[in-house]
């Protein structure tokens, strides 16, 4: 188990610079426990990504900003997943439900009835996560930010920047979005989110 998480990391991501031990913990394949989806219950904000898979790309270049709930089922094993995206200067919201394998850290979605994967990669200290998708695949690999808060420190970004770079592709294919251009946060809006908030209690 050790071993081939070992290797699993070996092959998938370069090593890590040495020189900042703070990015060293940057793995992918960490199990998901209970812990980390309690933790990832919630809402979040997607920062920016650099994809390679036309697809993904397309489909960030169109999303102007998009936040979004996370709501874990710690029985059943799946995600609720309700997204508010601003498309065309829109708010579209959408509800899906998200698998996930504890045993290797995946995060799974249904798209066009093909199941795909990305590894989940905790930044608990930055209040963040990324998502990795086939970074074996040089043609298709991708890498994504979501924050707990919409304002992004510049060490975030700095460590988003260095990770994109580890598994081998270049700061300039990030896509970062420009939340001023969200359209889902009217008052009205903000007021049902205080009462979702408020009702989860302390
Ligand atoms: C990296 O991980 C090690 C072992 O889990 C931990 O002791 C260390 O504090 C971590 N470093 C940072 C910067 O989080
Ligand atoms: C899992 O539980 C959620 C409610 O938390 C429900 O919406 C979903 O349909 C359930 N999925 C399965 C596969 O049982
Ligand atoms: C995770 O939580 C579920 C639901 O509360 C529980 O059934 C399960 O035993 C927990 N798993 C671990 C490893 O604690
Ligand atoms: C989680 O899923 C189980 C099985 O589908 C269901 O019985 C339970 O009500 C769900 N929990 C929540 C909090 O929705
Ligand atoms: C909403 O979700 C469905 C099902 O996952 C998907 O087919 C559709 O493209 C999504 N729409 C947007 C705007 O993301
Ligand atoms: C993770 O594990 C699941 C279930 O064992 C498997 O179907 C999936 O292919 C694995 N994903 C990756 C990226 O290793």
């Amino acid at each position: 188990m050790a071993l081939h998480m070992v290797l699993v990391v070996l092959s998938l991501l370069p090593l890590l610079e040495a020189q900042n031990p703070e990015h060293a913990n940057i793995t992918i394949g960490t199990p998901i426990t209970n812990e980390t989806l309690t933790w990832l219950s919630g809402k979040w904000f997607f920062v920016g990504a650099a994809f390679r898979n036309p697809e993904y790309k397309q489909a960030t270049q169109t999303t102007e900003t998009e936040f979004f709930y996370l709501t874990p089922n710690l029985t059943n094993d799946t995600i609720e997943l309700q997204e508010s995206l601003t498309i065309d200067d829109q708010c579209v919201y959408n509800s899906t439900h998200l698998g996930f394998q504890r045993e290797n850290g995946t995060l799974s979605k249904y798209v066009g009835g093909v199941q795909i994967f990305a590894h989940l990669i905790v930044l608990k200290k930055h209040g963040a996560f990324m998502l990795a998708f086939d970074l074996k695949d040089e043609k298709k690999r991708g890498l994504s930010l979501y924050t707990k808060k919409p304002d992004v420190p510049p060490e975030l970004r700095e460590v988003f920047q260095k990770a994109v770079k580890h598994v081998g592709m270049d700061e300039s294919e990030i896509i970062f979005v420009d939340l001023k251009k969200d359209k889902c946060s009217q008052p009205q809006k903000q007021q049902l989110e205080l009462e979702k908030e408020s009702k989860k209690g302390p």
